[in-house]
């Protein structure tokens, strides 16, 4: 494939970004430069470890970001055996997971044969069943592409997804993630009898739909992962009407009058449902963060940022947490939502 102009300016600004901030010398720049005008041009490990790191500091949409710096990134282009691919995957859980000590995470693959298919590594099926959804409405269109291939799930709210590979044009294939290596986390509540709703979630979220794109290049596969914000789960995985819709049985649980709006069931079923999910996280020693405090490392975040001289980009509509947003000095700060490269984007479905 030929280099286009648009792809060498690509490769220019990311090695001329990595001269700058890794402190690299201009004879070292010159030599990279002749090299990126190779069509067969690729990243050393080097290279794509600080971009994915900077990937992670560009990405708008994640109030965690004071940690980018410290991503451990692992490279494995090398592999291109479906078999491989998902040892290294499991190999990404077992790491990220760390008994709990959670450990942010990304591994990159080969970017123009390897897909993962899933949304995130770890995720709860969904089907739709006679009487209405089971497990997570999220995943149905997925888990049917599973059943699809040979899967077959056990149909329980919280079923594990298989990993599903593929690798150039042939069939993708499944692999089962062994229960042993996924931690979940059994949601109770400090003082309310939450047990009869048996809610749980999974401790790390690795996202593995989205392309990694640097220097001119998209990585489709380039699972990563940080730790949970506690409203990712309490006040939207386990809350939205449209997933698991705990809600009305929080309330119950909590002898909450629903009749009417007013007595504003709804938002004191939801505080404590957060309440319950920090608590259970912390109790069961998973690394997981409060929104007020994840807010107060964005601030963290944009003093340091600006101390390097670099300009804070954001897109407020997803760093403002959903619970008590005004009580963040987020919800009253304008942030301008410009992209930079490299960064972490959206990319169409493989199925
Ligand atoms: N919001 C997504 C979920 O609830 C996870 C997104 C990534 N979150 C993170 N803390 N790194 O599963």
């Amino acid at each position: 494939m030929a280099t286009t102009t648009s792809i060498l300016h690509e490769r220019i600004d990311f090695l001329t970004l990595y001269k700058k901030e890794m402190n690299q010398t201009e004879e070292w720049l010159k030599k990279r430069l002749e090299e990126a005008q190779h069509p067969d041009f690729i990243l050393t490990t080097d290279e794509l470890t600080y971009g994915a790191r900077v990937a992670w500091r560009n990405s708008n949409k994640c109030i965690g970001r004071l940690f980018w710096n410290s991503l451990n990134v692992f490279d494995e282009r090398q592999l291109l055996n479906e078999a491989e691919i998902y040892e290294a995957l499991l190999n990404h859980i077992d790491f990220a997971t760390n008994n709990g000590k959670i450990r942010p995470a990304i591994t990159l693959f080969e970017p123009d044969r390897v897909r993962i298919w899933n949304h995130q590594l770890i995720r709860y099926a969904g089907y739709d069943m006679a009487d209405g959804i089971v497990g997570d409405s999220d995943s149905l269109e997925f888990t049917k592409i599973c059943e699809s291939l040979g899967w077959r799930g056990a149909r329980t709210h919280y079923d594990v997804l298989p990993l599903v590979i593929q690798v150039d044009d042939r069939e993708p294939i499944f692999f089962d993630i062994p229960k042993e290596r996924v931690l979940e986390v059994a949601i109770t509540h400090p003082e309310y009898d939450f047990s009869r709703l048996n809610m749980k979630w999974y401790a790390v979220p690795i996202i593995s739909s989205m392309r990694f794109n640097i220097a001119g290049t998209d990585f489709p596969a380039a699972p990563f992962n940080g730790w949970y914000m506690g409203t990712e789960i309490g006040a939207r995985n386990l809350a939205d009407t449209y997933r698991y819709n705990f809600l009305p049985k929080v309330a119950e649980a909590m002898g909450l009058d629903t009749t009417m709006n007013a007595s504003l069931w709804k938002d004191r079923a939801l505080v404590e449902l957060n309440v319950a999910v920090l608590h259970s996280y912390k109790k069961a020693g998973v690394s997981i963060v409060d929104h007020h405090t994840a807010a107060q490392q964005f601030q963290l975040f944009q003093v340091q940022e600006n101390k390097s001289n670099r300009n804070v980009t954001g897109n407020w509509v997803w760093l403002v947490p959903p619970l008590s947003p005004a009580t963040t000095d987020l919800y009253h700060e304008r942030i301008a939502n410009t992209i930079k490269k490299p960064n972490y984007f959206y990319q169409q479905q493989p199925y």
